[in-house]
Parts: structure tokens; sequence; C-alpha cells
């Protein structure tokens, strides 16, 4: 049995498979506290979860993705850090993604973004996850099985992103091979901090590289061509590499949250005969399943912040230079904030008021993305697969369930979940 009071979150494997009673056991002490051996403030409490992300002045960006990992590359001295961490910015990990940025260059660097995120390019895009779903479907369907996250949820998420961005359909196998997206286990664009100090996204930044500056000397009728003319909201063109990050950070960031969002998904059909049936009697249920299965699994584990000014967080002093974890999957089982938090509710009401995607200036612009890939999947596989089952022979019978979990405190998903189908075509 684990000691909540004494253990470390961020490397004890026990707290991997469930971490949710550790959650609760942390709010019930306090929505906001402090946590060693590492030193830092996690926060478990709705209220105070939204307090840090509409607080960027207080509130730097510059650890978002390690927290605590690797330690600060200075000594903060005093209470306003902001020109220590803007000497230091470059000794960060992935400080060149818009992720770690504060403003004004992360509104610089999201601007890029609203050029390729446009109500046209999203409608094509669902187009495509329409025809991408039935094209995996097809690779596994007729044999009655499925290990799920490499033959559907990593390949779809993957390809999904890499159309939205107008990577040629001839390149897709490349992208899927090289990225790992097929084999069991892999990771792409890995957001861990094992990886976080060499450049995990080198495949991508090259491609896109080759590509823009291809679409700068000839354009062309394209996606590609719309990003690789892309301005700045003053109207000055960026740099190359500028317009490159933008579009390789959205494979880091997109394809495993949504890959786990699918997974969730799948594990809560399986799992629950009654709400696989509502569904399929009822599709408009879909919209919501899916909040519910970002609210109770929310695939971003944790989101950090670095108190740049000495401030106060739900009533705690914090001092500059404090690292503040926000615990998403805690904060949307506060039972202040959801009754009956643990309980997956298909009706929920407030489901929507769920923060798996963030909130503030940093909040997920693939958001809507990622609700339309877990509609389209699970419509297309609802469609074409009778009843759905877990893999016992993977996973155990029902009173002995095994699932594996990632091993990490950055992400919560599945490592791999094999399911069983009757056939429909
Ligand atoms: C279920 C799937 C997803 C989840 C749970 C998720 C979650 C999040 C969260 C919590 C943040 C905020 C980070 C912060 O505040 O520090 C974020 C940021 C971001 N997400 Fe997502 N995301 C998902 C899918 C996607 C997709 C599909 C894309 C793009 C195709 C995407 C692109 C981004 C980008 C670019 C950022 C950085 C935004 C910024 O720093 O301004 N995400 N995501």
């Amino acid at each position: 049995m684990t000691d909540f009071a004494t253990v470390d979150f961020l490397t004890d494997q026990s707290l991997v498979p469930d971490p949710y009673p550790y959650y609760d056991y942390l709010r019930e002490q306090s929505p906001v506290l402090r946590l060693e051996p590492h030193g830092f403030v996690a926060v478990t409490g709705y209220e105070e979860a939204l307090e840090v992300y509409k607080n960027p002045e207080d509130f730097s960006n510059i650890v978002a993705l390690g927290g605590p990992f690797p330690p600060l590359p200075f000594t903060p001295d005093g209470d306003d850090l902001n020109a220590q961490i803007d000497a230091h910015r470059n000794q960060f990990p992935m400080y060149e993604h818009m992720v770690t940025m504060d403003p004004p260059d992360h509104t610089k660097a999201r601007s890029l973004l609203s050029r390729l995120l446009t109500p046209k390019r999203l409608k094509e895009n669902e187009d495509f996850m329409w025809r991408l779903a039935d094209r995996q479907l097809d690779e596994f369907l007729s044999l009655g099985h499925s290990e799920f996250l490499a033959e559907y949820a990593k390949p779809f998420s993957l390809l999904v992103i890499a159309d939205l961005l107008g990577v040629p359909e001839e390149d897709h196998k490349e992208f899927r091979t090289v990225l790992g997206a097929d084999r069991p286990g892999a990771r792409v664009g890995s957001l861990d901090h094992e990886k976080m100090g060499l450049n995990p996204l080198e495949f991508l930044d090259e491609k896109f590289s080759a590509y823009l500056e291809e679409r700068r000397r000839h354009p062309r009728e394209d996606v590609l061509t719309d990003l690789a003319s892309a301005k700045y909201p003053d109207g000055s063109t960026p740099e190359i590499i500028d317009v490159v990050r933008t579009a390789t950070f959205l494979f880091a960031a997109g394809q495993e949250t949504t890959a786990k969002l699918l997974s969730a998904a799948i594990k809560a059909l399986v799992e629950r005969p009654e709400l696989q049936q509502a569904l399929r009697e009822d599709r408009s249920l879909i919209p919501t399943f899916v909040e519910e299965s970002l609210r109770l699994e929310s695939p971003v584990k944790s989101d950090s912040r670095l108190a740049r000014r000495s401030t106060t967080l739900g009533g705690m002093n914090i001092k500059a230079g404090t690292v503040v974890m926000v615990l998403p999957g805690a904060a949307n089982r506060d039972p202040r904030r959801f009754t009956d938090p643990h309980e997956f509710q298909v009706r929920r009401p407030n489901v929507r008021e769920h923060i798996a995607f963030g909130r503030g200036a940093h909040s997920c612009p693939g958001a809507p993305l990622a609700r339309v890939e877990g509609r389209v999947s699970l419509e297309r596989m609802l469609d074409r697969m009778g009843e759905i089952t877990i893999d016992e022979e993977f996973h155990g019978s029902a009173g002995d369930r095994r699932y594996n979990y990632e091993p990490t405190y950055i992400l919560r998903g599945l490592a791999d979940i094999h399911v069983r189908f009757t056939g429909r075509g």
C-alpha cells in the first residue's frame, strides 16, 4: 500500500495505474499543496487551477511541460524573476515552442496558428477524417480484434495533423513510419522529459523546412503555400524556422494527447456495455460522451507554471521561483465542481466546464479538432463494428482486469488496449 504522505508523485510507479485516490488525498489536505522531495506546489482544486491559468502576470509558462525537471538554470533572486527568466530563457527545454513562451512572443507565435485553423481548413480536415477513419478500420476490421492504440488511435491522430498542415498524401506513409505511429508503445513527438533535452522534433523540423522553403520559392495552390506565406498581424514575414516550429509543435501537442483520448473513450465503451448500447441508439450522446472521457481521463496529466513574482494562490503564499503544477485530471474530479466526480455520467450537465484543454492564453487551440476526431472515430466504429468488448486474453477477466498506463507524470493514458468486436463491415 502506497504511503501518500511520503510518495514521490513524479517517479513512484505505484501511482500510475490509478492516480485519482492520491489526488483526492492531496485535495482534502489543501487544493494547493507543497510536495516534497521536489518542493513544487500541486494544484488539485478546480477554482485554484483556473486562478493559475488566468494569471500569466504571476505565472510563466516557461516550465509548462516538464515542471520541476530539469532544475532551473539559475538561482531565483528576489520577488520578481522576469529579468532572470528572460536572460536564461533559451536554457529551458522546448523554449522555442509556443507552449513555453510568455507574451509578447507567445501572442506572436500563436497568431500564426490562426492562419491555419480557419473554418475552411477545419472543414476540409474533417472531410479527410471521415475517409481516414474508414481507411484505418479497413486495416483490421476483418480480423475481429485489434490493439486499438497502435492500429487506430496513433496513426489516425498523426495523419489528421499531417493533413491539417497540408502534408501531401504521398508522404503520409513516411510520417507514419518515421514517427513510429504504428509500433506498439511508440511515442510520437514525445513530450517526455527524458527526451526534451534533445530535439524530439528533428525529423519534422527538417521536413517542414524543406516544404516551406520550396513553397516560398514556388508557390502553389495548397495549404503549405498558405502556411509559407503567412504573416504576423503587423504585416511582417516570419522567419521560416518560426513557421516550422508552429507546424511541428502541433504533432507533439496533438498526436499523443488525442490518441490517449480515443483509447480512454474506447475503454469506457468496452467496460460499460450499457453505455455502448445507449450510444448506438442515440448518437447525439457522442459529444458529451467525448467530454466526459476527457474529464475523467484528462490526457494532460500535469501542466506547470513558474511563479515569476511572489504571489498568493488559494490563500497560500507562493514565493517567486516556485514551480506550480496544475493537475487537470485532479481539478476535473474536484467534488466542489463536479458531483459524484468519479462516476462516468454521459448526461453530466456541466461536463464542458472541464479543463482538460487548459484555460486562458495557452488553452488548447487543437480542442475543436480533438473533439471532432473523437466524434468521427466513434461514429464510424459504432457503424462498422458490432458489439465491442475487451480482449480478456490481454486484460484479464472482469474481476481481475489489468491495464498498462504510460509511466509518466506528464501525460495520462493507456499504453495499449486490446479489443474484440463482432463484424459488420
Ligand atoms: C485530447 C486531445 C488534447 C488535449 C487533452 C490537449 C490539451 C492541451 C492543454 C492542456 C494545453 C495547454 C497547455 C498549457 O496551458 O500550458 C494544450 C496546448 C496546446 N495544444 Fe492541445 N490538446 C489536445 C489536442 C491537441 C491537438 C489535436 C492539437 C493540434 C492539432 C493541439 C495543439 C496544441 C497547441 C499548439 C498547444 C499550445 C498552445 C499555446 O501554448 O498557446 N492540441 N493542449
